[in-house]
């Protein structure tokens, strides 16, 4: 049974489907689709989609809408298996509204839940779907990898480490598309007290960069800027790259889809990273958090947090 928390983060992710849409940069976005088709147009055997991080499965959903995966054979993996389960369900939804996406499971043996997914007349797709961790997965269960995708993942983990582990599954030309790689700038309008909103942004930031998950150093809020560089340590070549800031304000009066449960979900982040943060006067903090909680009420909260999307693939010499 999921905590109340873990549905909270999955409402979450859901809520960020519609914000991620108009973000993910067009440019990018439009050469992957691109290199994509040209990959699963050219060869006769399923192209090798592997996603890391895919919590709930909105980029799926995305790529399905875009016809990005026919004749495709795609792994989705999250450390939670409440986001998994999560994952599956929306799958199974969209499978019973049946049309193009009949789905058939469940398919085979597997460590978590499969479907194949009738794309007529383009072919199909196998989506499975595994509760792991990424760099677990990486090292055991992955090989020959023509796509990469990982969203709103990266600054989460020790990124050398990651592209390393990566490099080893990898076919050749294959496509790494990295997307919503934070990039060290959040910014909340209108100010509440221009001194101490800054405090708290760049206490919050600093949370990113001392975060450690096993011992290891995971995360980085200027994952953005300093992915170009550790692409091209690792073996990379950028293809394409841009921003792909989250832009989230009040239209005709309120905010669009779940954005407010969005808002809210990050303005309780903030609070929850900075709980213990001796640098902060705890009742100014707490009267900041409620403010910003009220902004959102009254439909007044402009968020904007800065990203960047890459495309790129191994490099020849
Ligand atoms: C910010 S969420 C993004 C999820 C999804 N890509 C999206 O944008 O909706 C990051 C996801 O990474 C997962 N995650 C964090 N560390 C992980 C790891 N080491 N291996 C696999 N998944 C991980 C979390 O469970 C979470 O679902």
């Amino acid at each position: 049974m999921a905590s109340s928390q873990q549905q909270a983060f999955a409402r979450y992710l859901a809520a960020k489907r519609t914000v991620d849409d108009r973000a993910l940069n067009a440019h990018v976005w439009q050469r992957f689709g691109s290199a994509v088709r040209r990959m699963a147009a050219d060869r006769s055997a399923p192209v090798r989609m592997l996603e890391l991080g895919a919590g709930i499965g909105t980029m799926i959903e995305r790529l399905l809408t875009a016809d990005l995966l026919h004749n495709s054979e795609y792994f989705a993996i999250d450390s939670s298996a409440v986001n998994i389960d999560v994952a599956a369900e929306r799958l199974g939804q969209r499978a019973a509204a049946g049309g193009r996406f009949a789905a058939v499971a469940p398919l085979g043996p597997g460590s978590g839940p499969a479907y194949v997914i009738d794309l007529a007349p383009a072919g199909t797709c196998t989506i499975r779907l595994s509760a792991a961790d990424a760099f677990d997965y990486l090292e055991s269960e992955a090989a020959d990898v023509d796509v990469l995708i990982a969203h709103a993942f990266l600054d989460l983990v020790d990124v050398p480490r990651i592209l390393e582990s990566i490099s080893q599954v990898l076919a050749p030309d294959a496509l790494l598309y990295f997307t919503i790689n934070f990039d060290g700038a959040t910014i909340l309008e209108p100010k509440i007290d221009p001194a101490l909103d800054e405090l708290i942004l760049q206490q919050y930031h600093a949370t990113m960069d001392r975060r450690i998950v096993d011992g290891v150093r995971s995360g980085d809020s200027r994952t953005g800027r300093h992915l170009y560089h550790a692409l091209f340590d690792a073996g990379y070549e950028v293809l394409a790259a841009g921003s792909s800031d989250w832009v989230v304000g009040p239209t005709r009066g309120g905010y669009p889809d779940d954005e407010a449960f969005f808002l809210h979900f990050i303005v309780d982040t903030i609070s929850g990273a900075l709980v213990d943060d001796p640098a902060l006067d705890r009742a100014a903090f707490e009267k900041w958090i409620t403010e910003r909680h009220r902004q959102i009420d009254q439909h007044r909260l402009v968020f904007i947090a800065h990203q960047l999307d890459y495309l790129a693939r191994p490099r020849t010499q």
